[in-house]
């Protein structure tokens, strides 16, 4: 296989977007001796338990179904929709509806579609770094400019209401959030949230608000109470995931919650780019929302557990420091003034067989900071990561 580039011109903007960072931090296991102890991979988030035996049985039993192998609705099979539905309304205690709910090939093309449908090359969204870099590399091949909100570690990463208004201009039309925070684990207070929805209805912008790590929330008080406005549609879009609560990534899930005037229109680039959601997992899926609940809190509490171990790791280290920590991440302040944040998880890599991602992956000004998803190891090989860390010179 050739790796020149072809004879034709490819989207400008798809050439100047760097290649998806994942593989380069997976790489530098092949290049790991050994000598320190088996890998320690924290690099992407991926749930660290298969889904419990009988869903797993329930996805093979669906897709051996002769219904599973037709073309399905444009937004998703209807029980889906309304059992995302009513859990998000039992969740934030509020009353959704099926129509309000378009299922997609899980949450990064819930994003893409709905960017696709709020803007156009030359538009702008403000996004705070650091960033999901997924969100970056769409919208900068989707040509929609972007206007950095920071967001700073002595804030506990959580961005300043106050500062994004100053950004708001003519081209605006939306504001990215992620709470949990994809890197950073930052949970945005409710009044924040809250806060954000204000500006964003004043100044007739969307306010997209990606929720893919709600399910790990302690219980309790809903993430934020947006939903309870009638009129949450005229500000709000949802965006969840699938593949981290219920352990399924590989089945393609997600969802997008707005007004069913928006969901009306994000099925013209559905229909376009999916057709209609993967079947099989669909049926499933709709049924373990109410019957894996418990599972689902079990996990939740597993990854407090977690989170709380890799506090204490950081905390018996010298030098490091951990930021802020939740969900799936902890982002930390590494000791290595000047270092470039590559070249520290490089050698972490190598030297210790710790895999973290570097805080570059996620947007300027992170160069002192690492990424490890803890939710990806237990417990126990996360106690041992103040040891190998302890190995760098
Ligand atoms: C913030 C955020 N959004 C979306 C996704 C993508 O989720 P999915 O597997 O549903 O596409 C991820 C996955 O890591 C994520 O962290």
């Amino acid at each position: 296989m050739s790796s020149l580039p072809p004879p034709f011109a490819l989207n400008s903007r798809v050439l100047a977007v760097d290649a998806p960072p994942i593989p380069e931090a997976q790489a530098w296991k092949t290049l790991y001796s050994g000598d320190a102890g088996p890998m320690i991979d924290l690099s992407q988030a991926v749930p660290s338990t298969p889904p419990p035996a009988s869903v797993l049985k329930a996805l093979g039993e669906a897709a051996a179904s002769s219904e599973a192998s037709r073309y399905g609705p444009i937004l998703g099979d209807a029980r889906l929709r309304a059992a995302h539905a009513a859990e998000t309304g039992r969740i934030y205690r509020a009353e959704l509806l099926e129509s309000q709910v378009a299922i997609t090939a899980g949450c990064n093309q819930a994003f893409v579609s709905v960017m696709m449908a709020l803007a156009g090359a030359g538009d702008s969204v403000i996004l705070p770094a650091p960033w999901y870099f997924n969100h970056r590399m769409t919208l900068d091949m989707l040509g929609i400019d972007v206007d950095i909100l920071p967001a700073r570690p002595e804030a506990g990463f959580v961005p300043d209401v106050e500062e994004a208004a100053y950004l708001i201009r003519p081209s605006t039309r939306a504001i990215i959030l992620v709470s949990p925070n994809n890197p950073t684990g930052a949970v945005y207070p409710p009044n924040v949230i809250a806060a954000f929805a204000a500006l964003c209805r004043a100044r007739s912008i969307a306010l997209v608000l990606d929720e893919t790590y709600r399910d790990f929330l302690a219980p309790g008080a809903p993430p934020h109470r947006l939903f309870q406005a009638v009129d949450w549609g005229d500000t709000l879009i949802s965006l969840y995931s699938f593949s981290k609560a219920h352990a399924i990534p590989g089945h393609r899930l997600g969802a997008v919650m707005a007004s069913s005037a928006v969901i009306t229109e994000l099925a013209k680039w559905l229909d376009c780019i999916q057709i209609c959601p993967a079947r099989a997992a669909q049926g499933v899926i709709a049924r373990a929302i109410t019957e894996e609940r418990d599972w689902r809190l079990a996990q939740a509490d597993d990854l407090a557990q977690r989170a709380e171990a890799t506090r204490q790791a950081f905390a018996r280290l010298n030098g490091w420091s951990l930021v802020t920590a939740g969900a799936y991440f902890a982002f930390v302040r590494h000791p290595y003034e000047d270092a470039r944040a590559v070249d520290v998880a490089r050698r972490l890599a190598l030297e210790a067989g710790v895999l973290a991602l570097p805080g570059s992956y996620f947007g300027p000004g992170q160069e002192q900071h690492l990424r490890f998803a803890f939710a990806n190891v237990d417990s126990k090989t996360i106690a041992e990561i103040p040891h190998r860390i302890a190995m760098l010179t």
